[in-house]
């Protein structure tokens, strides 16, 4: 059992989701760091402490194996750190493939809403949860039109909607 409080950084393995869970541990969280590169994350967790969880959050087997870990680990989990993703469709929309956009949305935007949904439950039980989403930066009215620059719209309004679902969770 962990005494520090947990926080689930997802995305973890590099760039700002390595940097959070960095600045995170220091903070004085038990850090659970969650992506599908195993190799870094553990590298990672011999720096810092903490827990490494392998896990793709297009995957709904593996974010409720993740939901499980944090479960078993026994201290309040009181932050979740959505930062999974990236840009995955960068052509304009006359030569744009189906299947980036499906990707970008399934990481981003989905991914998002299965690790929170499952951690959900955790974080309103601590009493203090506070759930932030990562997101790109909003459009601009003139960039061309590219599944990069869209995704982050559907990604913002999470900060909005989920309060209202929890009651007693903030969101960033
Ligand atoms: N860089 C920027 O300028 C910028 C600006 C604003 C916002 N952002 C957003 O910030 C986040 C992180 O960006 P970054 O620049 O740090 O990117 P990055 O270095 O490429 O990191 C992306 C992270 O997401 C993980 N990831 C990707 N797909 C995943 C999946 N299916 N399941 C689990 N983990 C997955 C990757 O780990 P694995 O490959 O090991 O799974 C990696 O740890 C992204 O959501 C991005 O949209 C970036």
């Amino acid at each position: 059992m962990s005494e520090r409080p947990l926080a689930v950084v997802t995305g973890a393995s590099s760039g700002i989701g390595a940097a959070s869970a960095r600045r995170l541990a220091v903070e004085g969280f038990h850090v659970v760091a969650v992506a599908r590169r195993e190799d870094r994350l553990h590298d990672l967790i011999k720096d810092i402490g903490g827990t490494a969880v392998r896990a793709d959050v297009t995957v709904g087997p593996d974010v409720a194996a993740l939901a499980g870990t944090v479960a078993g680990l026994g201290a309040p989990l009181t932050l979740l750190v959505n930062n999974a993703g990236g840009a995955f469709g960068l052509d304009p929309v006359e030569s744009a493939e189906v299947a980036d956009w499906q990707r970008m949305y399934d990481v981003n935007v989905l991914g998002t809403l299965r690790v929170t949904q499952a951690l959900l439950p955790a974080l309103v039980a601590s009493g203090a949860g506070t759930i932030v989403v990562i997101r790109p930066s909003t459009p601009r009215p003139r960039w061309p039109a590219r599944c990069a620059w869209s995704c982050p719209a559907a990604r913002s309004g999470w900060w909005r909607s989920i309060p209202a679902w929890s009651g007693r969770t903030s969101s960033r």
